[in-house]
């Protein structure tokens, strides 16, 4: 009768907009493995696209989600709720003295949300003009569209909306030629994901700080995907130094149940007043526990460290690796962002991966993207570097090499 994935797969032809294409399917998971629907076990380096970073089904987050939702799932922001404002202090205390959060789904809604801040701090002083950055990636609302560096995503869905242009990364020239009186803030990636694994340069974001502070422009960073541990500190700008006036967090806030949040330092804390903002679900009693229970997490279980100690650990190994192959240029990221960049598509590799049940990401079309979950162990990082070794070697051969 075909196997779980088939069946279900002609369900999904029939009734699902096929904005994705899926060849696979899990229906178990558990750290860093995976099942899927005929039994098959694999080792999980992409962790949802930097979701799942304390592995999948880590039993504080379960034990959270599980008491709180036999006590209460959502009553509507108009009430208090006990949670989220200890939730917030949690972020702040660990992060921008004086700031405020902003709780939502996702995110692109906490991009937007940021959006909206920005212009709302700006339009004051007849200002509400976006920088962004090439090869960014902010959402797919439209305004995070247009923040998005990438062209490629806008396509189709004119008109683009206004006050937003983009500069080359890492160019500080190139930014500072940018500025005009509209500019309000400054938005980017302290280290792009999407985009190809690539960091920021600590002297060019030491540059962006100081004429943000120059000129009064806010300085937004999207750590959607580079933040909540991922390259080794709680929130992504910690590992360069150089303090944002607002943040955005989602992906991996709950270890996989929706959240996302918008924190605001000191400077912009309450431009949002009443009734300026809001969002139906946004940071109910039981997102916020799984969030909670992940703050619990970085606390007592050393999972910053461990993902700085496997996070060296295997871009070494990496490098080791790539020595023998010359379409690989080199490896580059943080923590546990780590990207293997390649001379071409990375997508081959990828799909060698997955048949030797291991899952990968690429990025920026020819980077192999490893987001494993931060808590993944020595043997782990181990069985990757060998099923990583083992799909170059075929990778190469298909090549031609
Ligand atoms: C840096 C960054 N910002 C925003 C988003 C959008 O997040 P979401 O898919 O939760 O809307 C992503 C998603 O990949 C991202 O990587």
């Amino acid at each position: 009768m075909g196997t779980l994935f088939e069946k279900t797969a002609g369900r999904f032809k029939s009734y699902v907009m096929p904005t994705y294409a899926p060849q696979i399917m899990f229906v178990r998971g558990k750290d860093a493995r995976l099942w899927d629907d005929e039994g098959n076990e694999y080792l999980d380096f992409a962790a949802g696209i930097a979701v799942c970073s304390l592995g999948h089904c880590n039993e504080r987050v379960t034990a959270a989600i599980q008491e709180q939702c036999s006590k209460l799932v959502h009553v509507s922001n108009l009430y208090m709720n006990e949670l989220m404002p200890l939730l917030a202090e949690r972020l702040v205390k660990n992060s921008l003295p004086g700031g405020k959060v902003f709780f939502c789904n996702s995110g692109a809604e906490a991009n937007e949300g940021m959006i909206k801040l920005a212009r709302k701090y700006g339009n004051k002083t007849g200002r509400n003009h976006i920088i962004s950055m090439d090869n960014s990636f902010h959402g797919r609302t439209l305004a995070t569209l247009a923040a998005t560096g990438r062209a490629k995503y806008r396509k189709g869905f004119e008109p683009d909306v206004p006050g937003f242009s983009q500069v080359p990364f890492n160019d500080f020239e190139a930014l500072e030629a940018a500025i005009t009186p509209q500019t309000c803030a400054i938005m980017l990636e302290m280290l792009q994901g999407e985009g190809g694994v690539f960091p920021a340069d600590v002297e060019y974001l030491k540059k962006v700080r100081a004429l943000c502070d120059e000129k009064d422009i806010l300085l937004l960073c999207d750590e959607v995907q580079c933040g909540m541990g991922r390259l080794g500190t709680r929130f992504a700008y910690q590992k360069f130094g150089v303090e944002p006036d607002v943040i955005t967090m989602a992906k991996a806030i709950a270890n996989g149940f929706p959240m996302g949040a918008i924190l605001a330092g000191k400077k912009c804390a309450d431009v949002f007043e009443i009734a300026n903002h809001a969002s139906t679900f946004g940071g109910t009693p039981l997102a916020c526990a799984a969030a909670l229970a992940v703050q619990d997490a970085f606390d007592k279980d050393g999972v910053l460290e461990n993902c700085e100690r496997e996070g060296e650990f295997l871009r070494a190994a990496l490098a080791e690796l790539g020595k023998k192959y010359p379409f690989v240029k080199t490896v580059r990221g943080m923590g546990l962002m780590i990207g293997m960049v390649l001379d071409r598509p990375a997508s081959g590799l990828v799909s060698i991966l997955l048949k030797d049940k291991m899952v990968a990401l690429s990025a920026g079309e020819t980077v192999l993207r490893l987001v494993p979950p931060l808590t993944i162990t020595r043997a782990d990082s181990e069985l990757a570097i060998e099923k990583i070794g083992k799909a170059l070697e075929v990778f190469a051969k298909q090549e031609g090499f």
